[in-house]
């Protein structure tokens, strides 16, 4: 087969996670303290894919440029695909048709997280030469993703037909979601071409297989087996930060001072803790600073924040947050970049907020 070529698909609203992407890019919030999209990138390296191509929006293609820059530290050349318009996944597949040429490729949707990389997938894709493979996964709520109805397994261990696929269907009649992990043969160009808009305006990916299927290609459908994450909303996000934490080494690069620190913990180099205890498993970065602190598991602190005199668990913080006198735990909760929270001792109490639009708090 032809050298794979990667497409990262990196445009997109990420309306469900605003208000932190008014100003950032959904695909460079940290899990674990790395950016969502970094994963996508090393798991293409690690398949042995040289050339990805990234598609970007207008509002925030600039923002991933600078984060990922021309590739090399993943060992990859990276090229950048404007697409003008959120006109849908097959669209995008279209706007880089002259990337990708007559090569077949691995598409990869720049917020998802897949468990043990590609490497494997990408191997069957070589060995089995089908036009198209696609990952499939159990999830509780299909009408939320594209689903897929395979026809009943024959022989044992031959992969099951693809018979339908539809996006997001209001009476799913499965719940095998298709993962944003796709792999297709040049095929691929000819059936966006040939597809409608759907309800939602878009050339829809889910729709090009189904056209694939029509058409008689082979689809070979492969159902995940380690974990997947769409990070689109809070709760995948927290939940992708605490897989993502289960799996760090301890490594303590910072200063600490009267500490304790139990389980699998990273202090970053340049982080200084005083008074403070650390239960993992968590990651401060570099330069945090932290005093009379508990930080619980599946803790991710950003660098350069500061916190004193506080409980934070099970939460994101990104970098240069300061975090000051809290009542309370904070736990479950996604700060953006220099937000700050805070317990003042003036009289009256009260609570003050100065946030920005389409923000969530809650007082627990
Ligand atoms: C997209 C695809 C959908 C797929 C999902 C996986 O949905 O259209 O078929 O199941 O990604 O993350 P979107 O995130 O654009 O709503």
């Amino acid at each position: 087969m032809e050298q794979l070529k990667g497409l990262i698909l990196s445009g997109g609203k990420g309306t469900r996670l605003r208000p932190i992407t008014h100003t950032s890019a959904k695909q460079l919030v940290p899990v674990a303290n790395k950016p969502v999209l970094f994963y996508g990138l090393e798991a293409m390296a690690e398949a042995g894919i040289a050339e990805v191509g990234i598609v970007i929006a207008p509002e925030t293609g600039s923002e991933i440029e600078r984060a990922v820059g021309d590739g090399s530290r993943f060992g990859l050349r990276v090229r950048y695909i404007l697409q003008e318009e959120p006109l849908g996944l097959a669209h995008a597949v279209l706007t880089a048709e002259g990337f990708l040429g007559e090569s077949p490729f691995v598409m990869y949707l720049g917020d998802n997280l897949l468990q043990g990389g590609i490497a494997d997938l990408v191997a069957a894709f070589r060995e089995h030469a089908p036009d198209a493979l696609i990952l499939l996964t159990p999830v509780p709520d299909p009408q939320n993703y594209g689903v897929a109805e395979l026809a009943p397994a024959t022989a044992a261990g031959e992969p099951r037909a693809v018979l339908r696929l539809v996006e997001k269907p209001v009476q799913p009649t499965t719940d095998l979601a298709l993962v944003g992990v796709y792999m297709f043969t040049a095929q691929i160009h000819d059936a966006a071409r040939a597809i409608s808009p759907s309800a939602r305006g878009e050339l829809e990916i889910t729709d090009a297989i189904q056209h694939l299927v029509d058409g008689g290609m082979r689809v070979e459908p492969h159902i995940v087996r380690g974990w997947w994450k769409d990070t689109g909303r809070l709760e995948d996000l927290l939940e992708a930060n605490r897989l993502i934490l289960d799996t760090i080494l301890e490594r303590i690069g910072g200063e600490l001072l009267d500490c304790r620190v139990d389980g699998r913990v990273v202090i970053e180099a340049g982080a200084r803790l005083e008074r403070t205890t650390v239960r993992g498993p968590a990651i401060i970065g570099a330069g945090a600073r932290l005093y009379d602190c508990y930080v619980g598991p599946y803790t991710a602190i950003g660098e350069g924040c500061e916190i004193t005199n506080s409980e934070v668990e099970h939460s994101i913080l990104l970098e240069g947050c300061t975090v000051c006198n809290l009542d309370g735990r904070m736990e479950s909760s996604l700060l953006g970049r220099n937000v700050t929270v805070r317990r003042g001792d003036s009289q009256p109490r009260a609570y003050r907020f100065l946030v920005g639009d389409n923000s969530d708090l809650s007082i627990l």
